[in-house]
């Protein structure tokens, strides 16, 4: 039975669900995986993650369509991209069909807390894995452990479709040859202080440049982002160092074949922000979240689409891409996963 929460009013937080996946590996393989109600982690003091970060993650959501399925949306993407990660930080890839089959079990167990289709709220699901045996000397661990724990949520920020505020700061998210490309949970540990910051001098969230040369928009400490242009193309940036966002991948191409709007990733430059009319924020957590204003230590950027709502073409990207993930909208081929 579904379970009694106020769904309408859910942030984006932890809530402690029933059951989660867990594996283990060890002698040069993973264990066979279980769920379990167990929400604890047991590990050694020295265990390689809590003293030299070596974890990464993913988040992918599921939902309530309109006739009643739970979907996944394109989630082989978050394990062909979780690889990657795990391979960029000399942990042993859980395997790609594995990691599907236990975004399956997990959330199969957890079905009474997939919020109801219409409620606004999902089902936040987190695969992670971490090096776990001792590790004193600077080097890989020997056993890792890969999880998934699920979580109800709403939306990223609070007020949902209301415009939030960036600025760029003066802090760097990614070096060149860096992981910045990866979802290593070291890219966020170096982002809380500048996140802090920024929340501290009254802004939501942070525009990192390329650390390179300080000129490029690159994206913010959680999410890509997109530009509209006074032609209505949507562009958005070409870096090496950004995360590639399944939702930006997705919505360039909503925009290209469900809209009919051109659709560019290229280099994007801070000095080129006042030409645009509309910007938003995407990925997993954030959605499309509607940019009003960034600022940019003297320079104040209001984008056109102002601070009450989202401008023309970010709100027809959201309806589609929400459509489509809620089964209201046929989707491209292999984007839905049902559980
Ligand atoms: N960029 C960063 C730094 C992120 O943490 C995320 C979240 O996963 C994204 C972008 C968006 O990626 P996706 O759309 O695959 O969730
Ligand atoms: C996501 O969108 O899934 C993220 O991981 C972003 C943030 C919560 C870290």
């Amino acid at each position: 039975m579904e379970k009694n929460i106020d769904w309408g009013n859910l942030g984006f937080g932890y809530m402690k669900t029933d059951y989660r996946y867990v594996s283990n590996y060890k002698d040069g393989k993973w264990s066979s995986g279980q769920i379990t109600t167990d929400d604890k982690v047991v590990i050694s003091e020295c265990a390689c993650v809590l003293q030299y970060a070596q974890t990464c993650f993913e988040g992918l959501k599921a939902y309530r369509t309109k006739d009643n399925k739970v979907v996944c949306f394109r989630p082989d993407l978050n394990a062909k991209r979780m690889a990657e990660s795990a391979k960029r930080l000399e942990m042993p890839p859980f395997p790609e069909d594995r990691f599907l089959e236990a975004v399956r079990q997990v959330v199969k167990a957890n079905i009474d807390w997939v919020p109801p289709y219409g409620s606004g709220a999902s089902l936040y699901i987190r695969p992670y894995m971490f090096g776990s045996d001792a590790i004193m000397g600077v080097k890989p661990a020997n056993e890792y452990q890969f999880r998934i724990f699920v979580s109800p949520v709403g939306p990223y920020f609070k007020g949902g479709a209301k415009p939030i505020t960036l600025r760029v700061p003066d802090f760097d998210r990614a070096a060149p040859r860096g992981t910045g490309h990866v979802k290593a949970g070291l890219n966020y540990a170096m982002s809380l202080h500048a996140i802090v910051d920024a929340h501290n001098q009254g802004y939501n969230e942070n525009m990192y440049l390329d650390s390179q040369t300080r000129t490029k928009v690159e994206e913010t400490g959680g999410a890509n982002i997109i530009f509209v242009t006074k032609d209505n193309e949507v562009v958005t940036p070409k870096s090496s160092t950004i995360l590639p966002s399944i939702t930006r991948r997705s919505l360039m191409y909503v925009a290209e074949h469900y809209l009919g709007l051109k659709a560019v990733e290229r280099e994007i430059y801070a000095d080129e922000l006042q030409n645009f009319k509309e910007c938003a924020l995407c990925g997993t957590a954030a959605v499309l979240s509607p940019v009003g204003k960034i600022v940019n230590h003297k320079e104040e950027i209001l984008l056109p689409s102002g601070m009450e709502k989202f401008g023309e073409v970010t709100q027809k990207l959201y309806d589609t891409l929400t459509g489509i993930q809620m089964g209201r909208i046929e989707a491209p081929e292999g984007w839905i996963f049902e559980i």
